[in-house]
């Protein structure tokens, strides 16, 4: 007999049907057995009078919550059953897993557990509706994307996570033994997209893992992540990547909201809302006027950068005067920026960069890059690099390379800007954090 999901069963009325899944709930009554039964797309209830089958009763008795089953039995419909008015009347079942009886957490209490209860039984955690709900959408946002991207000509590329030097810069670098020699974690893809770019490919993308030696304790910040980076060709400024990231922003916002926002509203309580075009732009000297109106003081040591706090009294503010979740932040100062991000010509001090604050939060960096060798070079003499580390990278401009931009997204963070987590452990798989390296 074929596999029937629990969400098809309305149309398979009178008709004896096999479903697989996990026990939600029993209640053993003196006549009569009601078992709800969960698979990844619903619940229904399946019913068994114990007197026409004692054996079975006795079986079903025995049944621990969450043990994995396949149940056959002829839907019926039944107008007064809340779960999709109908219910299997049981005639077989068979015990797959045995759960133990005691499970360490229950996924399905009124008041979950602590997060890093949970995390330590993810797979427990994971079978929550919410959860799976979480990797849906991150499976339509991903699908969005890319048909966007290879709609438009990007090639998708896969570059090395092991690297002979750092990716980014000397901080927060993982580093490990390699043969005779030692390697580095790659914190990015920065300099191999680059790469494609002076390789001729023109736009590229790519979604990966990438590692940061961060120690930092917060609710955004992980040691492993998976971002998703693009870089393109032929730009004139920074502003062309703005705008390629606001059609696919939307294009991904669209998508998911299509795919999930009726599911999304009712088991989250949020509104998926398909952001409008443009997305206001911020320069970060108009920035810094508002925070100063607001009187928020940025700690000096920041030299130029905007802490979590002033981000998220600026989303405020853009949401204030724009009605707009997400922003551009443009044209930050050299001093808070890598060297590789080209400067502005009528103003030295400050590069052709931006982020992109949503609900507050940073989920993207990107910039036009610095493609002209020799001023490259200067850049990163400025910023006190070592250049025999990097020579491989400043090499890939020496043949023609064209002018190009590009920005990382973080995937965790877009999931929880998407559907309004305020945790990033909850929006990934497996959280990778300074004091977590299991499950
Ligand atoms: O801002 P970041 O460090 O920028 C880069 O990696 C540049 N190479 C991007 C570029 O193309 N110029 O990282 C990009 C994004 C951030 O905006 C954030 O969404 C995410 O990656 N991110 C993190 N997510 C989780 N945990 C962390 N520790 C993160 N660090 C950055
Ligand atoms: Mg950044």
């Amino acid at each position: 007999m074929k596999r029937t999901l629990i969400q098809d069963l309305c149309g398979a009325t009178g008709q004896t049907v096999m479903i697989h899944g996990w026990l939600q709930t029993l209640r053993d009554q003196k006549k009569m057995q009601f078992l709800i039964i969960r698979d990844t797309t619903g619940m229904v209830q399946v019913v068994l009078e114990k007197a026409a089958n004692p054996e079975l009763a006795g079986l079903i008795s025995r049944l621990t919550a969450e043990t994995a089953l396949t149940i056959v039995g002829k839907v019926i419909g039944n107008p007064s059953v809340r779960l999709g008015g109908l219910e299997i009347q049981l005639e077989s079942c068979r015990i797959e897993a045995l759960a133990e009886a005691q499970l360490p957490i229950d996924p399905f209490a009124e008041t979950l557990p602590a997060i890093d209860t949970r995390l330590d039984w993810r797979y427990l955690d994971l079978r929550r509706p919410e959860n799976l709900l979480l990797f849906n959408v991150q499976t339509t946002a991903l699908a969005a994307m890319r048909e966007y991207w290879v709609q438009n000509r990007f090639i998708e590329i896969f570059t090395p996570k092991l690297m002979g030097s750092p990716s980014e810069s000397g901080a927060e670098l993982f580093e490990l033994p390699y043969f005779e020699t030692k390697a580095y974690l790659a914190q990015s893809p920065q300099f191999y997209k680059q790469m494609a770019m002076a390789a001729g490919f023109e736009r590229v993308f790519e979604i990966g893992p990438v590692f940061r030696a961060d120690p930092s304790f917060t609710s955004r910040h992980m040691t492993e992540f998976t971002s998703i980076d693009m870089e393109m060709s032929w730009v004139n400024a920074h502003e062309d990547v703005i705008v390629s990231i606001e059609n696919w922003l939307q294009h991904v916002f669209r998508r998911v909201a299509e795919a999930h926002g009726q599911e999304i509203q009712t088991r989250l309580g949020f509104t998926v809302t398909v952001p409008a075009l443009p997305f206001p732009r911020i320069t970060m000297a108009e920035a810094m006027e508002v925070l100063n109106a607001y009187n928020y003081q940025l700690p000096p040591e920041r030299k130029g950068d905007i802490d979590p706090g002033g981000e998220r009294l600026l989303g405020q503010w853009v949401k204030q005067k724009f009605d707009h979740d997400i922003f551009f932040l443009t044209d930050w100062p050299v001093t808070a920026r890598p060297f590789y991000h080209m400067r502005h010509p009528d103003a030295p001090g400050l590069t052709r960069s931006f982020d992109v604050i949503a609900r507050g939060l940073e989920i993207i960096t990107g910039a036009q890059r610095e493609h002209r060798y020799d001023v490259l070079k200067q850049q990163a003499v400025e910023k006190g690099l070592r250049l025999d580390l990097i020579q491989f990278y400043l090499d890939f401009f020496r043949y023609g390379c064209p002018p190009h931009g590009g920005f990382a997204l973080g995937l965790a963070r877009f999931l929880m800007v998407l559907l309004g987590i305020q945790n990033i452990r909850e929006t990934v798989f497996l959280f990778r954090g300074p004091a977590r390296l299991q499950p």
